[in-house]
């Protein structure tokens, strides 16, 4: 497996490969939901790279960026056991150097909800650093957990935006989950584990609604949501930022005889101070 470090190292490498490259954007503290990320682009490319880069214009929190995990002798040492081809490590300056000037994505209302409207200017520092590293590497292929499903369809929205679909095929690969349910995530590194205990209450009552939803298709979503998000904090969540149902133009749907199809429930929590997402398709 080769690492480079800079963006002159990454161009030469990358110019003696032939075939499909996959690619697989991540920011270290790799746990399995990553690796699984590089399973699927081997079985679908020639060659698969993958990147680690802690995006700080991605982070609206700044405590949040400062505790992120980083554990970068694991991850390459995990990359080398998955057999990835090749490993980006760039520093920020490689990423944004001093004449970078760093676009704007007019991405609509998406940006708004849900993760949008709780964590402000994230998606664009997203869409930033990706569409960034999609200039530098020029992938085949771009790999992306279920999981942040939200940040799946801005990046989608961001491929269009730039002209870049018909070149660059997003894959949207399946969470991946601990034996028990919990959705794999860097941040459960923070999780004691009785919290990942009781953070299972999100899958579950994502499955709750979902059951309730195919047994009744005029069910009442608010009493869905609230009935969830009270089960949610009585499992010991602290606070439930959303538990909420989106339709195929991910907008937010409150009352369900509205005619667009509902695509998926996505929730947000906070328990022992560490933020979790989860989603479940319809
Ligand atoms: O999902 C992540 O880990 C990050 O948002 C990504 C896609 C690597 C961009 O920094």
């Amino acid at each position: 497996m080769k690492v480079v470090y800079t963006n002159e190292a990454l161009a030469l490498s990358l110019s003696n490969i032939q075939g499909d490259l996959g690619f697989v954007p991540t920011m270290g503290a790799l746990h399995d939901g990553h690796i699984s990320l590089i399973e699927k682009s081997r079985s679908e490319n020639k060659f698969t790279i993958c990147s680690i880069f802690v995006n700080q214009k991605q982070f609206n929190n700044a405590e949040d960026f400062e505790k992120y995990p980083k554990t970068i002798d694991t991850d390459l040492a995990k990359l080398e056991l998955a057999k990835c081809d090749m490993v980006f490590v760039p520093t920020n300056e490689q990423i944004y150097p001093a004449n970078f000037k760093a676009p704007y994505y007019e991405l609509g209302n998406i940006e708004n909800v849900l993760e949008g409207y709780y964590r402000p200017g994230h998606f664009q520092g997203v869409c930033i650093v990706v569409n960034r590293l999609l200039d530098l590497i020029k992938p085949n292929k771009l790999y992306l957990g279920r999981k942040d499903f939200q940040q799946c369809i801005v990046i989608q929205k961001m491929l269009a935006l730039q002209k870049l679909e018909a070149t660059i095929e997003l894959c949207i690969v399946r969470t991946k989950r601990d034996q028990f349910g919990l959705a794999l995530s860097s941040r459960n590194l923070r999780l004691s584990e009785a919290a990942k205990r009781k953070s299972l209450i999100l899958i579950n009552s994502l499955q709750h609604a979902k059951d309730a939803l195919n047994r009744d298709e005029n069910t009442d979503l608010t009493k869905i949501q609230n009935d969830s998000i009270n089960e949610i904090k009585k499992a010991g969540f602290e606070s439930v930022d959303y538990f909420d149902f989106i339709n195929e133009d991910f907008e937010v749907i409150k009352d369900n005889n509205e005619s667009k199809r509902i695509i998926a429930i996505l929730t947000a929590a906070t328990i022992d101070a560490v933020r979790l997402i989860d989603n479940i398709e319809i």
